[in-house]
C-alpha cells in the first residue's frame, strides 16, 4: 500500500488547485506511480488537469442499478463491473485519475458499492502515492474502511471562517473509521506574513501550518484559457509554494 495524501477544506479554498500542483510535483520528480482520486461530486480535478472525464464510478453504479440484468450473457457480474471500472480509470504517463462522481442515490446499493470498493482497494495497491481531492464533508473518506491517511492537508483561505471550517473537519476525524497519521494546514491566498488573530486561531484549533500559498494571477489566467495547471511554469508563485510544501510533506510521510 502506498502513501495516502488527502486534501480537505471548505468549497472554493483551493483544494483542487493544490491537488493539481501536487500532481505536477509528482510528475516532474517522477515519483510515481501515482493515483489521483477526485472525490468531489462536483468534480473538476480532471478539468484543471486538462483531462477529459467521460465516466465516473458513480455513473457505473447508476447504470448498473438501472439495469442489473444488463450484464452480458455468460459474464459474471463481478467481472462485468471490474471491466466497467477499468474503463473509468484514466491512465496517463505521469499519473492515473479515478473520478468518483455522484454519491449514491436512493435504494440499496450495498452489493454494487461493496464490489466497487473492493476494486478500488485492489487498484490502490498498484501505486506508490494516492492523492485524494475531497469535498468539504469528506464523504468519500468517511466511507472508506481500509487504509490509513498518511497526511491530511487541510486547506483554508486567509480568513477565520476558513480556519473554523478546518476546525470542524478536524473534529470529524475521530469518527472516521480510518487512521490519520499527520495533519497539516495550508493557508491559501495568504499575505507574506500571517496576522496574529489568524495564528492564534490556528493555534486554538491545534493545526500545524505547513505552508502558505500566495495569490497567483497566473492561476486565473490558466483557468480562463482552459489550460492545464500541469503546464504552469516552474517559477510561477503557486508552483514554487506547492513544491516546497511537498518537500515538507514527503519528509513527514517518509519518516514513518
Ligand atoms: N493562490 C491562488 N491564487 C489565485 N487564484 C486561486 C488561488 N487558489 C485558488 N484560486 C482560484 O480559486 C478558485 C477555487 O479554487 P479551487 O482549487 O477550485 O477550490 P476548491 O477545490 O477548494 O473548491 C479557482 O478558480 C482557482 O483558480
Ligand atoms: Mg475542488
Amino acid at each position: 500500500m502506498g502513501k495516502i495524501i488527502a486534501l480537505a477544506g471548505k468549497g472554493g479554498v483551493g483544494k483542487t488547485t493544490v491537488a493539481s500542483l501536487v500532481l505536477r510535483y509528482f510528475s516532474k520528480k517522477e515519483l510515481g506511480p501515482v493515483l489521483a482520486v477526485d472525490a468531489d461530486p462536483n468534480s473538476n480535478l480532471g478539468e484543471t488537469l486538462g483531462m477529459d472525464v467521460i465516466k465516473t464510478v458513480g455513473d457505473i453504479r447508476e447504470d448498473f442499478m438501472k439495469d442489473p440484468q444488463g450484464v452480458p450473457s455468460g459474464m459474471d457480474k463481478i467481472v462485468y463491473l471490474e471491466m466497467l471500472m477499468n474503463q473509468v480509470l484514466i491512465e496517463r504517463k505521469e499519473f492515473d485519475l479515478l473520478v468518483m462522481g455522484r454519491q449514491e442515490g436512493q435504494g440499496c446499493y450495498c452489493m454494487v458499492n461493496n464490489i466497487l470498493n473492493k476494486f478500488s482497494d485492489e487498484l490502490e495497491k498498484n501505486y506508490k502515492f494516492l492523492l485524494v481531492d475531497n469535498e468539504a464533508g469528506m464523504e468519500h473518506l468517511s466511507r472508506r474502511t481500509s487504509g490509513n491517511i498518511d497526511m491530511l492537508i487541510l486547506v483554508s483561505d486567509y480568513a477565520l471562517r476558513g480556519l473554523r471550517a478546518v476546525g470542524r473537519i478536524k473534529e470529524m476525524i475521530p469518527s472516521l473509521k480510518l487512521g490519520v497519521s499527520n495533519i497539516g494546514l495550508v493557508v491559501n491566498r495568504a499575505p507574506s506574513e500571517l496576522g496574529k488573530a489568524f495564528l492564534d486561531e490556528a493555534d486554538k484549533i491545534g493545526v500545524q501550518i505547513l505552508s502558505t500559498l500566495p495569490n497567483d494571477d497566473t492561476l486565473l489566467e490558466f483557468d480562463m484559457e482552459r489550460k492545464s495547471l500541469l503546464d504552469l511554469p516552474d517559477d510561477s508563485k503557486a508552483v514554487v509554494a506547492v513544491d516546497s510544501l511537498m518537500e515538507k510533506v514527503l519528509g513527514i510521510v517518509n519518516s514513518k
